[in-house]
């Protein structure tokens, strides 16, 4: 096991009802802006909660944080939160709000373009406003951790920095019973991918990580069928969304490598096609299982067995199957697995391996993701 810190500040309130506990935990004396995503939580009572809790506060609305959240719509909310003297801000919504909000929070307090906040990449020990979060939508784990993904369409460019974690953060289940299927099969996906970037790596590096990855490995393989046509089973969806904040707040990464190749694909993706974060990832794991067989082998053997129930005399097939039945799962969820599938094709594998050469990326838990093997991922799922 490797050597590292942890620890994570944010408090979880979690349950039925919750949102009115907000007024315990926000002093009165803060100015608030309050941050929204495009309007679902009108249609789904979560507003008026978040507006009953808030009665005492003096609070400003800022709506209209879109997914991907795009730096010029963020520019123009810090914009106004500079000039409302706010010093706090409280996300509602999805990680496209709350990771927009991150930005907000740290752009606040700063004197240049938010953008450079960015392209600083790591933020986390610069000034930045107080955060808190109720979420609306599992699968980012940006309520429990300290990272924000931002776009620039007019650039078409998709990057992640790092500032402060949430304060804390609401998780009621029944705020995701209005979830459109589609954003449950992203969301699953996602949550599943979180984990494979911290477990499928090298093996024998922690054996309690292993475990703890593997579990929430099969919770999301378990309770899948039921979140996705159940959507008002609160059972389903609360373990759905406990199971995506635990993907992804350092809980299985203590003291083990992380790979996120398959996470810095999906961006570009993203940037180019614009297709849903969760889905850009279930296209491009299956490749990157593939092309890094060598490297991942022991470790996609040991997901098999344990996750799957697969295991084979033959190394190479047997990889196969488990990389099949990893592709199969995303497919029942409703996501169609490869590129062309989606609209891309050859000249977005060109565009990619461009930018990353350009940038001249290392990626993976051996830095062994360059611009050439990004293209030979991407040509398998093609
Ligand atoms: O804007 P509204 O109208 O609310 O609609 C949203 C949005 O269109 C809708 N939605 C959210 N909650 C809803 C709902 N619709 C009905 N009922 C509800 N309860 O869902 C749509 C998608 O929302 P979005 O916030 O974009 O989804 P998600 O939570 O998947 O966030 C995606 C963003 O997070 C980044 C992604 O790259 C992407 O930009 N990520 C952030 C990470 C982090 N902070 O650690 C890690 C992830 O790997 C990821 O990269
Ligand atoms: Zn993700």
């Amino acid at each position: 096991m490797n050597n590292f810190i942890f620890q994570n500040p944010t408090k979880i309130i979690f349950g039925k009802g919750t949102i009115s506990s907000l007024s315990a935990e926000i002093s009165p004396s803060k100015k608030i802006l309050v941050t929204f995503g495009g309007g679902s939580i009108k249609s789904n009572g979560v507003y008026d909660q978040v507006v009953k809790a808030l009665n005492k506060y003096s609070y400003i609305e800022f709506w209209g944080i879109e997914a991907n959240p795009d730096i010029s719509t963020l520019r123009k909310a810090i914009e106004i939160g500079k000039r409302e003297n706010c010093n706090y801000i409280l996300a509602v919504g999805g990680g496209s709000v709350i990771d927009g909000s991150k930005l907000i929070a740290a752009g606040i307090p700063y004197n240049g373009d938010a953008w450079d906040i960015v392209m600083k990449r790591d933020w986390t020990d610069k000034e930045s406003l107080p955060l808190a979060s109720v979420l609306t939508l599992p699968a980012t784990g940006s309520e429990m951790n300290s990272g924000a993904v931002i776009s620039n369409r007019q650039e078409k460019e998709k990057f992640a920095f790092y500032s402060k974690y949430p304060v804390f953060s609401i998780l009621d289940p029944e705020t995701t019973f209005s979830l459109p299927k589609h954003q449950i099969a992203c969301g699953l996906a996602d949550t599943f991918i979180h984990v494979i970037e911290q477990y499928l790596t090298t093996p024998n590096q922690s054996p309690l990580m292993d475990r703890w990855a593997e579990g929430i490995l099969q919770t999301i393989l378990e309770i899948s069928p039921k979140a996705l046509n159940e959507i008002k089973n609160y059972d389903a969806m609360s373990t759905f969304m406990l199971s995506a904040t635990m993907a992804l707040n350092g809980f299985v990464s203590m003291g083990v490598t992380q790979d996120w190749a398959t996470h810095m694909i999906g961006h570009e993706i993203t940037a180019l096609l614009g297709i849903t974060h969760g889905h850009t990832l279930a296209i491009v794991l299956p490749g990157t299982m593939w092309i890094l067989k060598d490297e991942k082998g022991d470790k996609i053997l040991q997901y098999g067995k344990r996750v799957l129930g697969i295991e084979g005399r033959e190394r190479e097939k047997t990889i196969m199957e488990i990389i099949d039945k990893t592709e199969m799962f995303f497919n029942s969820l409703g996501l169609k697995t490869k590129l062309s599938e989606n609209g891309g094709d050859v000249s977005i594998i060109d565009e990619i391996e461009k930018r990353f050469k350009e940038r001249d990326v290392k990626y993976g838990e051996n830095r062994s993701v360059n611009s050439e093997i990004a293209r030979k991922i991407l040509e398998r799922v093609l």
